[in-house]
C-alpha cells in the first residue's frame, strides 16, 4: 500500500469557488445558486470534497444508459465517505448509431469533459464509461486535467443466445451479413438473429472496443480491480459502483492523480494485456491518444515490440468462443493479469486507483476456468499481438494477428519457401459508398487471391475515420465458400470484427498518404515476418503517379457537413498518433494552473 500524505480541507480545489475570502462576491454567487434545489450551505462550506460524476448514459446511448441507475449507488458511496456528489452529462457517444461515425465524437466529448473538470468546483471525478469511445474520451480528459479520477465501467450485456449457441454483439452482424449475401437467410431473420445478441442492459458482450477499453482502464490502474467486465445487470455491478464512490473521496484526500497512475509502465502493461485479451484494433488508437495526453510517447512500434510476442489467453469473441459473462466468471481482467505477471510480462509495481500496486491487487486472482482464460503456458494462439506494418505506401498500419483464420493462412500464407508472405492483385475503393456500389460488379474480377483496398476512410477523408476496412467479398465468392479476403485501408474496423485486415494505414490518402497512388490491378506483396507491405511497381511509375495526383490538387474527399467536422479535420492527427487534436496534447495538468489547485 503506497503511503499518501493526506491533504487538509483548506487545500481542496473546490475551496477556490466555495470558500474564498479574497473574493467574497464570487464565492457568494457560486454558492447561492447551488442552494436553489436544496443543497445546504453546510455541505458546500464545511470542507467536504466535491465529487463530479460524468454521466455518459442517456436515452441516446443505450450501451451506457443504466449508468442513470448505477450513479445512485455511486452517490451513496460518495456520501458515505463524506463527499458531495455533482452529476453532469458527457456528450453522448453511441457507437453503432452515430453518423458519420462515433469516432468523430471522442475528441468532442474529451474537450467537453476537460472544460467541465477545469472550470467547475470539482475535487475529484467518477468517469462513467461503457460504449467504445466513452472510455478513451474520459481517460484522455482525466490525463489533461489531472484531478483525482476513477473510471466506472457500466459493464457488458449478458450472453446472447440463439438456442444453445452464443450470439456475440457485433460479431454476429458480420456473420449474418455473409449469410444474407449468400441467400441463406432473409431480412426479417437477419433482424431477429441480430437482436439475440442484445439480451440485457450493458455494452457489447464481445471483446470489442467497449470491453477492451474498459479492460484497458482497469489495466492502466484507473478503475477498481476486477470491475471492468462485471456484467451490467449483476448485483456486483451496483456494488462496485458504491465502492467506486467511496474510493474517489479517499483519492481526493490522498491526492492520487491520473498522472501518478498513467505512467509509461502502465501503458506498457496495457499493450501486453491487450494482446492477451485479443483486444480491439481500435485500442492502439485510443491508448496512444491517452498516452499523448499523459505526456508519454507511445507508438505502434511499441505495440509490436511489446505486444506481438504475447499469446492470446482470453477465449472470447471475436478471437475466441465465449462472451464477457463467462470471461468475468473465469476471473476477468485480474486473471489475465495474474497469468501475465507470473510469466514476468507485467510491471507489477504500477500504481492503481485503490492505492495498491497492480501486482499486489492480483493475490489469489488466478483463472477459475482455463477454457475461458487460458494459462500462459497453454494459450489459444502464440504471438497474438499486433504487427506494425510499413512499406512504400504508408509509415504504419496494424494487423491483428490473433484473428488470422486457418482458412486464410492456407489460402494466402502458403508459400513453403516464405510462409509469412503473400501477394495479390488489388481492387481499390474510395470510401464505403463506392465499395457498396461496386463490390458485386463482375468486371472487377475479384477472385480468391484479391486484396481489397479501402481508402478515403481515415480521420480526414471520412471525418473521424470510418470502421469500414473489413470488407466482405462479393456475393458470388461467398456463395463459393470464400468468406473473407485480405483487406487493407486507411480507416479502422470494428473491434467486434474477426477480419485479419491491415488497417489504420497512416498517413491516410486524404493527407498525402501513398494509398492515394494505388490503382486497381496493381500487385501488393505483404510480408508479415519483415513487417512490410510493398506495392510492386517501379519507382519512376510511382513518382509519375504522385505528380499527376499533385496536379489534380491531391486526393479528393467529401466536404464538411457540420462545424465540428471542419474544426476536427483542420487539426486531427493520424490514426497512428492516436487521432488526437494537434493543439490539445500540449495541455497537461491544467487543474493546477488555474484556479490555483
Ligand atoms: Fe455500444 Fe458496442 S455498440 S458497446
Ligand atoms: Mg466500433
Amino acid at each position: 500500500m503506497a503511503n499518501f500524505q493526506r491533504i487538509a480541507p483548506e487545500q481542496l480545489r473546490s475551496r477556490y469557488w466555495f470558500d474564498n475570502p479574497d473574493h467574497p462576491g464570487t464565492t457568494a454567487l457560486c454558492i447561492e445558486r447551488y442552494l436553489n434545489y436544496g443543497i445546504t450551505l453546510d455541505e458546500l462550506t464545511s470542507g467536504k470534497p466535491i465529487i463530479g460524476i460524468c454521466q455518459s448514459g442517456s436515452d441516446l446511448t443505450p450501451c451506457n444508459r443504466h449508468h442513470i441507475e448505477l450513479v445512485k449507488r455511486v452517490k451513496d458511496g460518495i456520501r458515505a465517505a463524506g463527499g458531495v456528489p455533482f452529476e453532469f452529462p458527457m456528450h453522448p457517444i453511441h457507437e453503432n448509431v452515430r453518423r458519420p461515425t462515433a469516432a468523430l465524437d471522442r475528441n468532442l466529448a474529451y474537450l467537453g469533459i476537460v472544460e467541465v473538470l477545469h472550470g467547475y468546483p470539482l475535487d475529484g471525478v467518477v468517469l462513467t464509461t461503457g460504449c467504445d469511445k466513452t472510455t478513451p474520451a474520459a481517460l484522455m480528459a482525466a490525463a489533461t486535467v489531472n484531478i483525482p479520477a476513477i473510471v466506472l465501467s457500466g459493464g457488458p450485456m449478458l450472453n446472447g443466445w440463439r438456442g444453445a449457441e452464443r450470439v456475440g454483439s457485433g460479431t454476429i452482424i458480420w456473420e449474418l451479413r455473409k449469410r444474407l449475401a449468400a441467400g441463406d437467410i432473409d431480412y426479417a431473420e437477419f433482424l431477429s438473429r441480430a437482436s439475440d445478441s442484445a439480451p440485457s442492459i450493458g455494452h457489447c458482450n464481445t471483446m470489442g472496443t467497449a470491453s477492451t477499453m474498459n479492460s484497458m482502464a482497469e489495466v492502466l490502474g484507473m478503475s477498481l480491480p476486477g470491475s471492468a467486465v462485471i456484467p451490467a445487470p449483476y448485483k456486483e455491478r451496483a456494488m462496485v459502483s458504491y465502492d467506486t464512490g467511496t474510493r474517489i473521496v479517499d483519492m481526493v484526500w490522498e491526492d492520487v492523480r491520473p498522472l501518478d497512475i498513467l505512467t509509461r509502465e502502465a501503458f506498457e502493461n496495457a499493450i501486453v494485456a491487450c494482446s492477451a485479451l485479443g483486444g480491439s484494433s481500435n485500442a492502439p488508437v485510443h491508448i496512444n491518444a491517452i498516452a499523448r495526453h499523459a505526456g508519454i510517447e507511445l507508438d505502434n512500434d511499441d505495440w509490436q515490440r511489446l505486444g506481438h510476442e504475447i499469446p492470446l489467453l482470453a477465449n472470447v469473441m471475436p478471437a475466441g468462443a465465449f462472451l464477457c459473462e463467462e470471461f468475468h466468471r473465469a476471473g476477468g481482467v485480474p486473471a489475465i493479469l495474474h497469468e501475465l505477471n507470473t510469466a514476468g510480462k507485467l510491471h507489477g509495481d504500477a500504481l492503481t486507483v485503490n492505492g495498491r500496486s497492480i501486482g499486489d491487487n492480483l493475490e489469489g486472482r488466478e483463472t477459475r476456468d482455463a477454457d475461458v482464460i487460458c494459462r500462459y503456458a497453454d494459450p489459444l494462439v502464440e504471438h497474438a499481438g499486433f504487427l506494425n506494418l510499413k512499406g512504400n505506401l504508408f509509415d504504419s498500419a496494424l494487423m491483428k494477428t490473433s484473428v488470422i483464420s486457418r482458412d486464410f493462412r492456407e489460402r494466402f500464407l502458403n508459400d513453403p519457401n516464405d510462409p509469412d508472405a503473400f501477394e495479390g492483385k488489388v481492387v481499390v475503393f474510395d470510401g464505403s459508398e463506392d465499395y457498396h456500389a461496386r463490390i458485386d460488379d463482375p468486371a472487377l474480377n475479384i477472385d480468391a487471391r484479391t486484396i481489397l483496398v479501402m481508402r478515403g476512410a481515415g480521420p480526414v477523408g471520412h471525418p473521424g475515420g470510418a470502421e469500414v476496412v473489413n470488407m466482405q467479398p462479393p456475393e458470388a465468392l461467398i456463395k463459393q465458400g470464400i468468406e473473407s479476403l485480405p483487406c487493407l485501408g486507411d480507416g479502422r474496423q470494428s473491434g467486434t470484427s474477426g477480419s485479419p485486415s491491415i488497417l489504420n494505414a497512416s498517413p491516410e490518402a486524404a493527407t498525402g498518404g501513398g494509398l492515394a497512388l494505388l490503382e486497381s490491378g496493381d500487385r501488393l506483396r505483404v510480408d508479415l515476418k519483415r513487417g512490410e507491405v510493398k506495392l510492386l511497381i517501379d519507382a519512376g511509375e510511382l513518382e509519375a503517379r504522385r505528380e499527376r495526383l499533385a496536379q489534380q490538387g491531391g486526393y479528393r474527399y467529401p466536404g464538411h457537413q457540420t462545424p465540428w467536422q471542419e474544426i476536427q479535420r483542420s487539426m486531427v492527427e493520424p490514426l497512428d498518433r492516436g487521432m488526437t487534436l494537434e493543439s490539445a496534447s500540449k495541455y497537461r495538468d491544467v487543474a493546477r494552473q488555474h484556479p490555483p489547485r
